[in-house]
């Protein structure tokens, strides 16, 4: 129970590595705000964790428009008192080439992802402080190190996030809060299964530890950030690869 009586916000956490973390969270002792934009994942996954016994919420949420992101936060606030922890993870990718990417593609993925890290950083960022503790926890991508084929907008929107979290980190360490990010590998969620098989199994040969990650996986590290545990880690960035382009 490292996570007790701790309020989270957890973004996408409708389906994949959102709600594993929002699942951990909560058996961690968490309370535990589903954010999503999908209301019909997002109320499945809170019920799904109700009914285990934890207290948590959806609330609909679009991290890419930064009113709906505040809101969220203010109905937080309202429901539990307090934000401890944020989890900015919501997101999806347009795959393109350099000159296939479309402009609309190219402001979509870094709406959601760089965009969509900033509102949530933002929105919760004057709360931590005046309470004098935060745990931010920013979902990247190892692409965002490598750059990945045909990822253009992806991988940049997913290195802009590594820049945003050091930057942050500098701000706001001396008020007690604290920003760290976690570049996973290829992990089966919804969207990678959705993938061509052969994609996957070039990465999974690549990979030292010859598999993808398991949601949980991920989840365990988002967690340890998220703690006691890692109370003088700040601007981290942690691969959670298998060994993949290490
Ligand atoms: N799965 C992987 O292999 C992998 C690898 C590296 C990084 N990541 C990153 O991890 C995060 C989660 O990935 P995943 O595979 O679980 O994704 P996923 O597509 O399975 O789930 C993403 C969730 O985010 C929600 N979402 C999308 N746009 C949103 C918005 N604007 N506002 C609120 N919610 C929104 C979706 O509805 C969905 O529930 C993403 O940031 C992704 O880029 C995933």
């Amino acid at each position: 129970m490292r996570l007790r009586d701790r309020v989270a916000i957890v973004t996408g956490a409708g389906q994949g590595i959102g709600r594993a973390v929002a699942l951990k969270f909560a058996q961690e002792g968490a309370w535990v705000a589903v954010a999503e934009r999908n209301r019909e994942t997002g109320r499945v996954v809170a019920e799904e964790m109700e009914k285990a016994g934890a207290e948590a919420r959806f609330v609909p949420c679009d991290v890419a428009d930064a009113s709906t992101v505040n809101a969220l936060v203010e109905k937080v606030i309202e429901t539990w008192g307090r934000v401890d922890i944020l989890v900015n993870n919501a997101g999806f990718d347009r795959p393109a080439t350099l000159f296939r990417v479309t402009e609309e593609d190219w402001d979509a993925v870094l709406g959601v992802h760089l965009k969509g890290t900033l509102n949530g950083i933002r929105a919760v960022v004057p709360h931590m402080i005046r309470r004098g503790y935060g745990r931010i926890v920013n979902i990247s991508s190892i692409y965002g190190r490598t750059g990945g084929i045909a990822a253009i907008s992806y991988s940049a929107a997913k290195a802009g996030i590594l820049g945003l979290t050091k930057a942050v980190a500098r701000e706001v360490g001396k008020h007690g809060v604290l920003v760290n990010a976690v570049l996973p590998g290829l992990t089966r969620t919804p969207t990678i299964e959705r993938m061509p098989a052969k994609y996957r199994d070039m990465i999974i040969q690549e990979t030292p530890l010859g598999r993808m990650a398991e949601p949980e996986e991920i989840a365990n590290v988002v967690a340890f950030l998220a703690s006691e545990e890692a109370s003088f880690m700040t601007g981290a960035c942690v691969e959670v690869t298998g060994g993949w382009r290490m």
